[in-house]
């Protein structure tokens, strides 16, 4: 199974560049076109919030018009930026926001690895949290199915990441205790998150914790006294998220990597099927 994470794609009005700098929506196009390209090709496409910079049926409407082009399913999982009347008015009920309640959670049942999705999103907050009405209802789906391998994805990262600008904070609130709810159940193989808009790995709840890369404008490692936070061109990028039967000497296991989304020229063919086919 290969689960594609993308973050971040701040969609912005037609035409209009974001901090009038980054063409969010061409960025998204390149990313649809990479993700298209891959052989397997993905199971799914999750992704982990701020869909549009200021969440609006218009700008999800944007986003549909992108991502229609998508050759595999995808699944939506709203961030501070997104709006969640908008978001349902565009995607709620179908396959790729299969809810339209208060939280707008929901589990996706049919791979080898379930996929938990939350929402952490505090109206009008930058920070999220997991609150104990939410808390309740991931313990819940976690009880559920306690053999089977499961992902945890929300789009506030439940760790500090170090990084000292004040949008990089993560949760607000509840953090711990999803913490607390995360270990006692030890089916959960990762934590997926997104906002950091850079990759970052933690360990948390005894578990594995990941925040994906954006495909817009990634933020720089800023970690320092002054807590500033800043916007580089460093390519932006998705994370595929790999089950492998074999990955780890005691069986299956979940290996992720960072794929950057751009043109980086021809590749040049070292290895096929084992055999050396260039050697300078
Ligand atoms: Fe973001
Ligand atoms: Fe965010």
């Amino acid at each position: 199974m290969l689960l594609v994470q993308i973050s971040d794609t701040h969609i912005d009005a037609s035409g209009e560049r974001v901090y009038g700098r980054f063409d969010t929506s061409f960025a998204l196009k390149r990313t649809v076109t990479a993700i298209n390209a891959m052989r397997p090709a993905p199971d799914l496409v999750l992704h982990t919030g701020d869909i549009a910079s200021h969440g609006s049926v218009e700008r999800y409407e944007a986003f549909r018009d992108i991502v229609d082009d998508l050759e595999v399913p995808f699944a939506l999982i709203p961030g501070n930026h997104d709006d969640r009347v908008a978001l349902c008015t565009v995607f709620g009920g179908s396959p790729a926001l299969p809810t339209t309640g208060e939280f707008l959670h929901y589990v996706i049942d049919h791979l080898p690895v379930r996929i938990i999705c939350c929402d952490s999103v505090i109206v009008g907050e930058a920070p999220g949290e997991m609150c104990a009405n939410r808390r309740e209802w991931l313990d819940a789906r976690l009880q559920e199915a306690p053999d089977r391998p499961t992902i945890v994805a929300l789009h506030h990262p439940p760790f500090y990441s170090g990084m000292t600008g004040s949008s990089a904070k993560g949760l607000k609130r509840g953090g711990p205790e999803l913490a607390d709810v995360i270990r006692r159940h030890d089916q959960v193989i990762r934590v997926l998150a997104g906002h950091v808009h850079r990759p970052i790995t933690a360990a948390f709840g005894g578990t594995i914790a990941f925040a994906g890369p954006t495909t817009s404008y990634p933020f720089g490692l800023d970690m320092g006294s002054d807590r500033v936070l800043t916007i580089v061109s460093e390519p932006p990028a998705f994370a595929v998220h790999a089950w492998l039967p074999d990955a780890a000497p005691d069986g299956a296991g979940l290996v992720t990597h960072v794929q950057p989304v751009g043109d980086w020229g021809q590749p040049l063919t070292l290895l096929r099927e084992g055999r050396v086919v260039r050697n300078d």
